[in-house]
């Protein structure tokens, strides 16, 4: 297979390529695209070292097994359309195509039957959707959403590479934020995105809106707060949700210990340095809510691997095994 990355030296490309080395997916052309800035540096892949190329127009209009694009909103809506218009598949990890109607919105273990016979773009959810679905999606099938109260201590490196930076240097003294509204070291910022006329923000809405496309039903409410944290790696999230039938404690760990992608931890308090390279979605502190309807849990993962390079690649996993 011929495999493009587009956005290779970023913080979600390089995990794409660790994580496509780990599942030894049979590969015979690896080719890595950034912009300008990257372009002629080399990233390892199984042993070879691989030189980043311009991205251009001409190298989308050519023919690749897949693409997966990382490089933000704006390439994908500039380049993606190119490469698929050539008779390309790509999986995009921006949020420029999420919200249309034609553009299937894909976690592989809740949806991915939707990628039988597609072609085109796939586009993959925001990582804090991904992580909180993977966790919930059986509970749905068997209780039956109906609200979803969510909290985000989301990490640093969620806003790319330059914002890990930016904390650094804020670290060792420096002052001074262009990637954050406020400094993010020693702090918490209860803003991810920008605010909307609603009083949300856009993560907020991601949140909300992704949460009703991936499992088709328009009557799960979602009220989300996303707020950023001073951790590196690993978003967390506090959970409250209702069900339509009664739930019970028991039940519901046995579910949780059942589904793809999720730990379930009984007595261990997890936390992000915990699970720094875990595939899965974690989930602890599981309790019932105000009564036997409600649950509360504590929800961490990996927000470069779960909520963005790993689903990518499960996206492209389940399209070869269903086409
Ligand atoms: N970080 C996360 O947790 C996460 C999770 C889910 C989704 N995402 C999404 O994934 C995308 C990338 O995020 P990231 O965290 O990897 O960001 P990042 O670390 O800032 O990396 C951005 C990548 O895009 C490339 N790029 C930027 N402008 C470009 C251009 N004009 N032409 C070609 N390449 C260009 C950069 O290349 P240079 O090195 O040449 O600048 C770099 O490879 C974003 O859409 C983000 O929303 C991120």
């Amino acid at each position: 297979m011929h495999i493009g990355i587009v956005g290779a030296s970023g913080e979600v490309g390089r995990m794409m390529i660790r994580v496509l080395e780990e599942h030894k997916i049979g590969i015979e052309k690896l080719s890595l695209f950034a912009s300008k800035r990257s372009a002629g540096e080399k990233i390892k892949f199984n042993e070879n070292e691989i030189v980043i190329q311009e991205l251009t127009k001409d190298s989308m209009m050519k023919k690749y097994d897949y693409l997966l694009f990382s490089a933000g909103s704006s390439v994908s809506k500039k380049y993606a359309s190119i490469a698929a218009e050539h008779g390309n598949v790509i999986i995009d990890n921006s949020s420029a195509f999420r919200s249309s109607a034609e553009i299937p919105l894909i976690i592989p273990e809740i949806n991915g039957q939707l990628l039988q016979n597609y072609r085109g773009i796939i586009a993959n959810p925001n990582c804090s959707t991904i992580q909180m679905l993977l966790a919930l999606n059986k509970l749905h099938q068997k209780y039956c959403l109906k609200k979803i109260v969510v909290s985000t201590y989301q990490a640093v490196s969620g806003a790319g590479h330059s914002a890990l930076e930016e904390m650094k240097n804020q670290r060792k003294g420096k002052s001074g934020n262009t990637i954050f509204p406020k400094k993010i070291d020693l702090n918490v910022i209860p803003i991810i995105g920008e605010i909307l006329e609603n009083g949300y923000s856009s993560e907020e809405m991601k949140m909300q809106n992704e949460t009703v496309k991936i499992f088709g039903d328009r009557n799960i409410r979602v009220s989300a707060t996303t707020v950023r944290v001073p951790v590196s790696y690993g978003h967390s999230e506090s959970i409250f949700c209702e069900f339509k039938e009664e739930v019970s404690l028991e039940s519901v760990k046995q579910i949780l210990l059942n589904s793809d992608a999720v730990v379930f931890h009984e007595n261990e308090i997890i936390t992000p340095l915990d699970i720094v390279n875990s595939d899965a979605s974690h989930v602890s502190r599981l309790r019932i809510g105000f009564d036997n309807h409600s649950i509360n849990f504590w929800n961490v993962a990996n927000n470069i691997r779960v909520g963005a390079a790993t689903n990518a690649v499960r996206i492209m996993e389940k399209h070869i095994s269903l086409n």
